[in-house]
């Protein structure tokens, strides 16, 4: 049954963490208590009307949130128009899934104002779609999956509708730290070698299963080596970031248990033992970054998308 036409709802879509080190678009982990709020309701106009006081596209097809409720109310053959409010809580281009928190909140919000027909795991082909236009058309899930479903999601580059939850057998304390600085996805991509030498391959495939392996057995002391000598993509991407070295090395020191770049930066996220050393650990490597740069002591959030209480 759907709602009433006048009917809104406010949505919640995390931030994730992407890439883990050596699973470029691969693997990805959702966050808690950071991300976007999407304020949905039904509208007299026809379409999807964005409005956001952030520096986003309004237009709905360059919107993830407005393209991933347009593809949701076309999947429910409904033809009523859609306006959305974002708030934006995810700075725009710091690397902990900014576009796939909209385009997960957008589609969940469309979902229930429609009397929510569909499963979360039905819309993630849509949150996918939407989330292509953040990333100069590739498809990729390493954000949009674990912010639409929660924990930790291993995904298929070649087709990222093929997806695997990995449980986590402990609770995982996160710190991450967004330099006020902004990386592009696309132009962070752009900079990646088309082609890599077959040891770098093996070399990167190789610690993918032992970072999977360390995080199911909830082992995070033997994470380290294989989650922080990517060869491929994070060599590329610390040209952009010059505090880079810095914080990986301040955050080690201050005992977390590995550290790396999110997604394309320019954030860096540490996974660390306990809620207790993530504040010092958090306050060093927010020192070491050398510019403006806040520091979030944090969570993997294991539920994804959900309607705001
Ligand atoms: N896996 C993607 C990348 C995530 O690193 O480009 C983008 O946020």
């Amino acid at each position: 049954m759907s709602n009433s036409d006048n009917h809104t709802v406010r949505v919640f879509g995390s931030a994730s963490l992407s890439n883990l080190g050596p699973g470029f678009d691969t693997l990805g982990l959702c966050l808690r208590g950071i991300g976007d709020i999407i304020e949905a309701r039904f509208s007299s106009k026809p379409g999807i009307t964005v409005a956001s006081s952030a520096p986003i596209p309004l237009e709905a097809r360059n919107n993830t949130a407005g393209r991933a409720a347009h593809l949701v109310m076309t999947k429910a053959g409904d033809k009523r128009g859609l306006h959305l409010h974002i708030e934006k809580g995810i700075p725009i281009g710091s690397g902990i899934g900014g576009s796939a928190a909209s385009a997960s909140a957008g589609a969940w919000a469309a979902n229930l104002l429609l009397g929510k027909p569909f499963t979360k795991e039905e819309l993630a082909f849509e949150v996918l779609e939407a989330e292509r236009l953040a990333s100069g058309g590739a498809l990729h899930g390493d954000n949009a999956l674990p912010s639409l479903l929660g924990g930790l999601i291993l995904t298929s580059p070649v087709s990222p509708l093929d997806y695997r939850r990995i449980e986590l057998t402990r609770p995982m304390h996160l710190v991450v730290v967004l330099p006020k600085r902004t990386i592009l996805t696309t132009d962070a991509r752009t900079i990646l070698p088309s082609v890599v030498p077959r040891l770098e391959a093996v070399h990167n495939a190789s610690d993918l299963a032992f970072v999977l392996h360390s995080l199911m057995a909830g082992d995070w002391d033997t994470l380290a080596p294989y989650m922080m000598r990517d060869r491929i993509v994070e060599p590329a991407r610390a040209s952009l970031l010059p505090c880079y070295a810095a914080v990986r090395e301040a955050a080690m020191d201050a005992g977390a248990c590995a550290v790396a770049l999110t997604g394309s930066g320019p954030a860096m996220f540490a996974i660390v033992n306990d809620a207790k050393s993530a504040s010092e650990i958090c306050s060093a490597m927010v020192e070491a970054a050398g510019e403006e740069a806040n520091g979030i002591v944090t969570q993997a959030d294991m539920h994804g998308v959900r309607e705001c209480t």
